[in-house]
């Protein structure tokens, strides 16, 4: 069973942030681009290692929606000035959370002069200097328009930059008159080409869909707390509920992706410590079909399915749809409970987590009213305490990891006094 395709994995990666900002996406395609045609000029390469590696360089800026959160419209700064924190915190990122880590350093080495560079004993070195040389290329063609002359990275060369990259590209801009390729956009079919030889086995494609969930978290790290939990609940139900392992894959990434149009709610509304107006709420409940949107087309209809309909209700008070409890199935049904106790038992910014016997006594009003699931409501409390014991054990290791994540680059940046 194939729920997703590698290449839309890795579309949905690039439009999820996207929604962050538009702008940086746009340049690492044309980094990615402009590196592609150089490792293809220069042979060597199997089209799948393109593949990966033309999703690196896609992604090379990754750590700046984390780093600059809000001035990501001052690329020239961070690109040029203070690009320390971007490239470390892009580093840990992939490090940690991807399945390519022996490409985290291409990421971590993209601003590093070559002189330092030619030094490191690092098999993609070349990899991170074509980056670097492609990244000015963009940002300062973008800049400087008409007035801009590749040769004006001449006098860098061997010293800021390779100078056997720089020839290659010098090369490569004139054979395929790259310039005027990303101008017209013609450059995008050719990426999209490439992007077809992606190939990730099952495990890859898990570690890539929980890459993606990680993105949340550049905006609001409770978020990334909420997945893992509503995640965790829904594999404890599916245990007990005994639903098959088509039905619990399918339920797995519906739970891991389910809040991603969150990412598009001013978070001045998501924290806001009070209760929200009607207008705030109508901002908020539009996620779902921001969410929806973004999924509708990459990965099957059946996850999508599960996803759209998280804030249903049986009794049909529920949005976006009004769907009653016969028009849902198993898997949406737990999803719904799943976020609803992930709501009660995690700290919001309006009110504390509500104790054991409050979630209970909420879940069984809800079940009466035909709001919740009866029966799933009914195996969340008969099994409350193991699943919880489930959910703190699974989202203890998850929540490690990144912890680590997160305070590696405190450490770091504190060091260098970013
Ligand atoms: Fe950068
Ligand atoms: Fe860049
Ligand atoms: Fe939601």
């Amino acid at each position: 069973m194939e729920l997703i395709k590698s290449k839309d994995i890795f579309l949905l990666m690039k439009d999820t942030l996207r929604l962050i900002h538009p702008r940086l996406m746009d340049h690492g395609s044309r980094v990615a681009y402009m590196v592609y045609k150089m490792l293809q000029e220069k042979g060597g390469y199997e089209e799948f290692e393109l593949a990966d590696i033309v999703m690196v360089a896609t992604l090379h800026d990754i750590g700046a929606y984390k780093t600059e959160a809000g001035a990501l419209n001052d690329m020239l700064r961070y690109e040029s000035r203070d690009s320390r924190a971007h490239t470390i915190y892009g580093y840990l990122f992939f490090k940690y959370l991807s399945p390519v880590e022996d490409l985290a350093r291409v990421i971590m080495y993209h601003h590093t002069d070559y002189e330092q560079l030619k030094k490191v004993n690092y098999e993609h070195k070349n990899l991170a200097a074509y980056i670097n040389i492609a990244e000015k290329m963009d940002i300062y063609s973008s800049a400087m328009g008409s007035q801009f002359n590749m040769q004006m990275f001449h006098k860098q060369a061997g010293v800021k930059l390779s100078d056997e990259g720089l020839d290659l590209f010098y090369q490569v801009a004139k054979k395929y008159d790259i310039f005027e390729k990303i101008k017209s956009g013609k450059y995008k079919e050719e990426l999209d080409d490439i992007i077809d030889y992606m190939i990730f086995n099952n495990e890859d494609k898990k570690k890539f869909m929980e890459m993606l969930m990680y993105c949340i978290g550049f905006r609001d790290e409770g978020s990334v707390i909420d997945a893992i939990t509503t995640v965790s609940i829904c594999g404890e139900l599916a245990q007990k509920l005994i639903l098959n392992e088509e039905e619990k894959e399918r339920l797995y990434y519906g739970a891991l992706l389910h809040d991603l149009g969150m990412l598009t709610v001013p978070q001045k509304i998501t924290d806001a410590p009070r209760k929200l107006n009607a207008e705030e709420v109508k901002v908020i409940n539009k996620h779902v079909n921001v969410t929806v949107k973004l999924l509708e087309n990459r990965i099957r209809e059946d996850v999508v399915a599960i996803v759209a309909a998280h804030h249903e209700r049986g009794d049909g008070t529920g949005y976006p749809n009004r769907l009653k409890n016969y028009q849902m199935n198993q898997e949406q049904r737990v999803l719904q409970v799943a976020d609803t106790v992930t709501g009660m038992i995690n700290k919001r910014s309006y009110r504390e987590p509500l104790t054991k016997v409050e979630v209970i006594k909420a879940l069984n009003e809800e079940a009466a009213k035909n709001r919740l699931n009866r029966q799933v409501v009914e195996t969340m409390i008969n099994f409350y305490d193991s699943i919880m014991e489930g959910v703190s054990t699974k989202s203890a290791e998850i929540m490690k990891m990144y912890q680590t994540l997160t305070s590696q680059y405190n450490q770091v940046s504190k060091k260098f006094n970013i």
